[in-house]
């Protein structure tokens, strides 16, 4: 039946922010709550997966007996626990927004106040989505891309480059897409074409995910 074609598949989902520290009380981050990826647990395990969410620091959580949360901080944190489960699952998606940079050495002691201006120097931190899609085998891989302009050609750049079967475009000139909104408004593109959705509920934008992905993997 219908509720139980992801019986037996097991789902990786990353969720949420980064936190990349400049010293023990601050950190660089971003707006993601884990909203849209909590929510593709969601489905996922209500389609009868066992899910393993890494979720960078979110306020939400699951009560869901397949559903099974770590919770990291870092991007570098997320890449480890990540890594650690991939080649065990046969469907991985990347739903958090990771720091594209982190600041290099973060202070062992708060920095005093002092000097007018203050200089982080960043470097640049592993790409999760890319890093897995080099080595993935049988995984059917799903990325987000994130855009502000020039959408759907940035996303078939990510698409190509992080070797995804699909990804989810979802632009933050659309009103109510993207971060902390509880609805979203999507566009799925793959090597084939790309089909565009209305504003819904994050329940029901991960539902449209769940479906395309099932299709593209005769499920
Ligand atoms: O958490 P919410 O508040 O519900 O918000 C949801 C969301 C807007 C965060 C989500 O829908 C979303 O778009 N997530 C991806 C955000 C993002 O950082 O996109 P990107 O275009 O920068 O990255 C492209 C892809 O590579 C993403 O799948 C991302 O997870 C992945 N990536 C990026 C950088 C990196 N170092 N490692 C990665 O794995």
């Amino acid at each position: 039946t219908k509720t139980q074609r992801l019986a037996g598949k097991k789902v990786l989902i990353t969720a949420g922010p980064t936190h990349e520290a400049i010293d023990p009380v601050r950190f660089i981050g971003n707006h993601s709550t884990g909203k849209m990826g909590f929510a593709l647990a969601e489905r996922f395990a209500s389609q009868g997966a066992t899910v393993e969410v890494v979720s960078g620091p979110s306020t939400l959580s699951s009560t869901h007996a397949a559903i099974h949360v770590t919770k990291v901080h870092s991007a570098e944190e997320m890449l480890e626990a990540c890594e650690a489960k991939f080649d065990n699952v046969d469907i991985a998606v990347f739903a958090a927004a990771v720091a594209d940079y982190r600041p290099d050495t973060p202070a062992q002691e708060k920095i005093k106040k002092s000097n007018n201006t203050l200089t982080l120097h960043l470097v640049k931190n592993p790409d999760i989505a890319a890093t897995l899609g080099k080595r993935k085998k049988k995984q059917f891989t799903v990325g987000f891309a994130l855009e502000t302009t020039n959408e759907i050609a940035y996303a078939k750049e990510k698409l190509h480059k992080k070797n995804f079967n699909l990804i989810v475009l979802n632009s933050l000139k659309d009103q109510g897409a993207g971060f902390a909104h509880d609805t979203n408004k999507i566009t799925i593109l793959d090597h084939d074409g790309s089909s565009t959705f209305d504003l819904k509920s994050k329940q029901e934008v991960a539902n449209d995910i769940v479906d395309v992905v099932c299709k593209k993997m005769g499920l």
